[in-house]
């Protein structure tokens, strides 16, 4: 009897797919109380519990450590910029809210926020999220469609980005492409696989607007690990692509 039940659970182990990921960790909506930023990732973390709910009293290491458990991506897309963001705001740990300053790295022109010049640059803003889809006219964002939305922000920001906001703004649509993309492309190998990157606009109104993981419509966490290497060409094709956009390649 023993033996058999062992024998069960072993078929079952040995049955189950390879590539299985842990279960993604429950969302919880937060409360009015709970500290939030203006990335819809971190957000996202605090809201599954990869990160402390509150959002309180956070380090680099701890998010390091969700970008990895949660959606197997590098700890050091974590690691980097909350160890710069740290250091520009002279601290040790942080709350989420604490981004919400330019030393922390909010600016303007976001794709789901309104400018601290409008007063409120935490909040999500619907009409912005609708029209970061609409700029696409079929169901997918691509590197096309998300170089015509920063086009459009950029070029009406008051203020206008900086140089290193204008970079900043262009790694966070990238980072946007990786993670709601619908295939697992390998990003470092041609130009052809970046033009076929493209993000679900069902998955990524769900991620955008309740900063949960659209596990409900089909996101999973990557299957190889996704390395700071995977970014770079993705960032170019939004930056070539915006330029051939604006006529001034
Ligand atoms: C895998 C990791 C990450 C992903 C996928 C990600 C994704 C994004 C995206 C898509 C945006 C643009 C939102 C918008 O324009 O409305 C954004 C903004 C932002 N991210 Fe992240 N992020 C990640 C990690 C981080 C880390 C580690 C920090 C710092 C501790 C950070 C801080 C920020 C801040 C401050 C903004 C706001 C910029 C603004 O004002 O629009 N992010 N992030
Ligand atoms: C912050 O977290 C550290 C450990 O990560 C802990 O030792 C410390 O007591 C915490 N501080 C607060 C105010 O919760």
């Amino acid at each position: 009897m023993k033996f058999l039940i062992l024998l069960t659970l072993a078929t079952a182990c040995i049955a189950g797919p390879i590539t299985s990921q842990a279960a993604i960790k429950p969302y919880v909506k937060p409360k009015s109380t709970d500290s939030r930023s203006p990335c819809p990732m971190l957000n996202t973390l605090a809201n599954h519990g990869y990160l402390p709910h509150n959002g309180r009293n956070i380090t680099a290491q701890d998010i390091g450590n969700a970008i990895f458990e949660s959606t197997n991506w590098h700890s050091d897309f974590g690691i980097f910029p909350a160890t710069a963001a740290l250091k520009n705001l002279g601290l040790t740990a942080l709350n989420l809210a604490d981004l919400n300053s330019t030393p922390g790295g909010e600016h303007p022109a976001s794709l789901t926020r309104k400018d601290a010049s409008s007063g409120d640059s935490n909040t999500i803003d619907t009409a912005r999220v609708t029209q970061l889809l609409a700029d696409s006219k079929t169901n997918y964002l691509t590197v096309d469609s998300v170089a015509k939305t920063r086009n459009r922000l950029d070029s009406t920001s008051k203020p206008p980005l900086t140089t290193s906001q204008l970079g900043v703004a262009q790694g966070e649509a990238a980072l946007l492409m990786v993670l709601m993309r619908d295939t697992y492309v390998s990003l470092q190998t041609s130009a052809q696989d970046i033009s076929m990157l493209r993000a679900p606009k069902d998955r990524t109104r769900v991620w955008l607007l309740e900063e949960k993981f659209p596990t409900a419509q089909g996101w999973k966490p990557a299957e190889q690990v996704v390395q700071l290497a995977d970014l770079g060409p993705v960032s170019t094709a939004i930056i070539s692509s915006q330029a051939a956009q604006r006529g001034s390649t």
